[in-house]
């Protein structure tokens, strides 16, 4: 990205509209545009197959529950948040028939055409809708991919002139996906706040209350995978995310000490990782992973993230367990309010985190 661009403070709500990488996949260019090479970035390759001592750690749900096994699957969930940041999730309750709906409604979503899709496309000043996200200028490098971004619950926030009538069992499917969602991120936070030894009815109630944001993205196919980038690195703003592969093609990568490690997708599972606000509230005990996603030369990859926030009336700082014993807070405590604030008002050169350390 320009320097200057990236320095700049602008509202992030605000994106410029760019062309769709699906469609300037579908005219098979034998190169990439300029825009989109990030040669300086990508580093030494795309997607490498770890050796097994660096698969990224399973974690079983079912075995939270269960009072046999939990205590261990405890000490193994608190590992993973420490260490990792992110994890697959298997036996995640959610239902199986609610995960397929939502792969196939994105899939007939992205298939329809352009025309079609720029009905439910981002307006001036949202970042919600079909599109791409943080476009702030015309200089900056954009990254291989095309998403639709909707807030999903509480259903007060939705926009529904943006939720796609087509494909027709698109918006219930959303609707019930979102629940489901919340379902999981409710019982996950619950075993964290467990193993952090915090109140954990308090904190699976505020999720349980909570925000919800689903960003269903398509990388396309790319004729030089090495030379571009899907998703920029980043760590999530939000509590946690939980990530939905709509395949088995990997291109999620997390930073583990220093180095790219690629999510091979376990069937079944969800991809579970910490965002900045689980991060300030075990005041850095776990920590938001960067990550990123590379895209593949001939296969299409698609992916649902849903980004799972507290209720907007918790105050987003370190538990006073955490500070009360005289462990200096490392985090600001923000409202909700605040926090979003200074998310789309910052600026993208620095990580956002760091805004947010005392
Ligand atoms: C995200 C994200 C990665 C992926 O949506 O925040 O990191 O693999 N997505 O789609
Ligand atoms: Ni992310």
């Amino acid at each position: 990205m320009e320097a200057e661009a990236a320095a700049a403070t602008l509202n992030l709500e605000c994106c410029l509209p760019v062309p769709s990488v699906q469609e300037l996949a579908i005219q098979q260019p034998e190169a990439v545009p300029p825009r989109y090479i990030r040669d300086h970035v990508v580093g030494d390759h795309v997607i490498t197959v770890n050796p097994s001592s660096d698969r990224v750690p399973l974690i079983d749900m079912n075995k939270l529950v269960d009072p046999d096994s939990q205590d261990a699957e405890l000490r193994r969930l608190h590992s993973a948040c420490k260490h990792w940041g992110l994890f697959q999730l298997i036996n995640h309750g959610a239902a199986d028939e609610s995960l397929r709906n939502m792969k196939k409604q994105a899939q007939e979503f992205f298939d329809l055409p352009l025309e079609e899709k720029k009905r439910w496309g981002q307006k001036p000043g949202s970042l919600e809708g079909y599109g791409q996200a943080f476009v702030i200028s015309e200089e900056q490098k954009l990254d291989w991919n095309d998403m639709i971004f909707l807030r999903t619950l509480p259903h007060e926030i939705r926009k529904l002139d943006l939720w796609p009538e087509h494909p027709p069992k698109f918006r219930e499917t959303l609707e019930t996906y979102s629940e489901e969602m919340r379902k999981v991120a409710t019982s996950l936070v619950r075993s964290m706040a467990m193993a952090l030894e915090l109140e954990a009815q308090e904190i699976s109630d505020a999720y349980q209350e909570g925000l919800y944001e689903v960003r269903t993205t398509l990388y396309p196919p790319c004729p030089e995978p090495e030379r571009v980038i899907g998703i920029t690195q980043h760590a999530d703003y939000s509590g946690i995310t939980l990530l939905l592969e709509c395949g088995n093609i990997p291109g999620l990568q997390v930073l583990k000490d220093g180095q790219w490690v690629t999510v091979i997708p376990v069937d079944g599972a969800i991809v579970a990782n910490i965002g900045h606000i689980m991060e300030i509230m075990s005041n850095g005990i776990y920590k938001a992973p960067d990550h990123r996603a590379m895209v593949n030369r001939f296969k299409e990859r698609r992916s649902i993230t849903t980004f799972c926030f507290p209720s907007s009336s918790v105050k987003i700082g370190p538990a006073k367990e955490f500070t009360k014993s005289g462990t200096p807070p490392l985090y600001r405590t923000l409202t909700y309010a605040e926090y979003r604030h200074m998310f789309y008002n910052r600026r993208l050169d620095v990580p956002f985190i760091d805004m947010l350390k005392i």
